[in-house]
């Protein structure tokens, strides 16, 4: 989609449909004052149309260039979060789509953010919407959504062009993630992933080397090779890196994603009714640091940035790792399997702690983890945790800020210490499951042994793949990480802010 902005007379602006956000305490009057520049079918809306959040009402004008207008509710000025922009946007993005619109404009509302930020949610809204997968459709539609988005400015006409920029490439990182879950596990074996990641990475700048599977024996990465051993197919471990020159930090920030192409428990098998439907999506931890690794190299973030995705299928094969099998681990420590569907704490642990190598001022990892995240927090939040290093106040905090900016909602889960008595084993350092209590926080306590630096924990279990249709994610994969890495990053990545905290 081409985005651009635009300081010409309302009137002038020719597009097949103008999207006019209403805010709730001004709806009458402001379109009223609409009608002198967009003609009089606005006049007779305004006493209709109110301006809440799930609204949106089409007219057609008679006066202006553009060939429709759509009054688009934000609900109320009060308080409004930028997150009502981006699902205002997806209500509009509905009405283009219904009508065909190849071109569309969207009007600036005056609320009180700034240009920078609403520029950037108005296109993210408008532009995730718009998203569909069309890749296995022979009869796909010949319209596939719009095609230009003009928004349209006045005054501070910088920082509206900075934020629609942003949104755009931030948009198209959502949905290289996107892309990524989406496809056929039967195409998305752990090598086409990393030769996707390659062509990522040779597209938008950064470097990305893929270890085969001689090179991780030789690392030894026992967690990783033992969740492959079912498969027919070899393992991958992606080193990914973003160093610009004027990187704010000398130490890495190494982000880890969950690459399980597919998870079908193992031999710990997965109920194969419904509970396996969706497990191409296990590998979005990866897909989510990949697309957060795109655009930190578009948008020229100035941090350096290491990503490490370790890749597998986890399948009941004739060579597969069983229950009972003792892993000796990349770190050196033991782990009993007495669950094969506990593998992605397995493959991560191995990445965790060959992070260490980097001597990392922090580490995220984002994951499909467990099955509880989707119990304790529902389709559109994730869990954060973190380790007890000093600043876990300040991590907490900064994700859960980034989070509530960005859209993609995380939410904090407690690690106290008494949670690891939980992974105690009878045979080895430690088992790989620690029952049915607090599921997610003893996924987590697993994955803490593996650390030795500052470290977030990000289990989108569920908001990672949708079942259902949510404002601006169409169901399938969400992308959802991509949105948080790049605001927590930017975030960081600002030494003003960097220097309070
Ligand atoms: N990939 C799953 C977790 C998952 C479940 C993601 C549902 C998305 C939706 C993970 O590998 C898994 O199987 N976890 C188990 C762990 C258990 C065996 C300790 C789970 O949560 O049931
Ligand atoms: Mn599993
Ligand atoms: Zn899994």
């Amino acid at each position: 989609m081409k985005v651009s902005i635009t300081t010409l007379p309302l009137s002038e602006l020719d597009v097949d449909l103008l999207i006019v956000p209403i805010i709730e305490e001004e709806s009458a009057e402001r379109i009223r004052a609409l009608a002198d520049d967009l003609g009089s079918g606005l006049r007779s809306a305004a006493e209709d149309v109110r301006g809440s959040l799930d609204e949106a009402v089409m007219v057609y004008t008679d006066r202006a260039q553009a060939k429709r207008v759509v009054l688009v509710g934000t609900g109320p000025r009060a308080g409004m979060q930028v997150e009502a922009l981006r699902h205002a946007m997806s209500n509009a993005e509905a009405i283009a789509r219904k009508v065909k619109a190849e071109t569309v404009g969207i009007v600036q509302p005056g609320v009180d953010l700034d240009a920078e930020t609403v520029g950037q949610a108005l296109v993210e809204g408008f532009m995730l919407s718009s998203y569909r997968f069309l890749r296995y459709k022979t009869d796909a539609d010949s319209y596939t959504g719009a095609q230009r988005l003009v928004l349209h400015v006045d005054g501070e006409e910088k920082g509206s062009r900075r934020g629609v920029e942003r949104g755009r490439i931030v948009a198209e990182a959502v949905a290289t993630a996107r892309d990524l879950v989406n496809t056929s596990p039967d195409e998305k074996t752990a090598t086409s992933l990393a030769r996707q990641i390659e062509k990522i990475g040779k597209k938008h700048g950064f470097s990305v080397s893929v270890w085969d599977k001689e090179l991780i024996e030789e690392e030894g990465m026992g967690g990783l090779l033992a969740v492959n051993r079912g498969s027919p197919e070899p393992p991958t471990f992606s080193v990914l890196e973003w160093r610009p020159e004027n990187a704010a930090n000398e130490r890495p920030i190494v982000l880890v994603g969950k690459g399980i192409v597919f998870d079908t428990g193992g031999l710990s098998l997965k109920p194969t009714k419904d509970s396996m439907d969706h497990m191409k999506a296990d590998m979005a931890g990866a897909a989510a640091v990949v697309g957060a690794m795109e655009a930190a190299a578009r948008l020229e973030l100035p941090l350096y940035l290491v990503a490490l995705i370790p890749a597998t299928d986890n399948r009941p094969g004739e060579n597969a790792y069983v229950p009972g099998d003792v892993l000796r681990m990349h770190s050196g420590k033991t782990v009993e399997v007495l669950n094969t569907d506990a593998e992605g704490r397995l493959i991560l642990a191995d990445a965790l702690s060959y992070a260490k190598t980097f001597k990392p001022t922090l580490v995220i990892d984002v994951a499909t983890l467990t099955g509880a995240q989707v119990i304790a927090l529902g389709s559109e939040v994730a869990a954060v945790m973190t380790n007890d290093w000093p600043g876990a106040e300040e991590r907490l905090g900064a994700i859960e800020a980034a989070g509530t900016r960005s859209g993609d909602l995380v939410h904090r889960l407690p690690m106290y210490p008494h949670y690891a008595k939980q992974l105690e084993s009878n045979v080895a350092d430690l088992k790989n499951i620690g029952g049915r209590e607090a599921g997610t926080i003893t996924a987590a306590k697993f994955l803490e042994h593996f650390t030795d630096y500052p470290w977030i924990h990000v289990d989108i279990a569920g908001p990672a793949f949708l079942s259902e249709n949510k404002p601006y994610r169409p169901k399938g994969g969400t992308g959802f990480g991509v949105r948080l890495l790049v605001e927590f990053l930017r975030e960081y990545a600002d030494p003003r802010k960097r220097a309070t905290s």
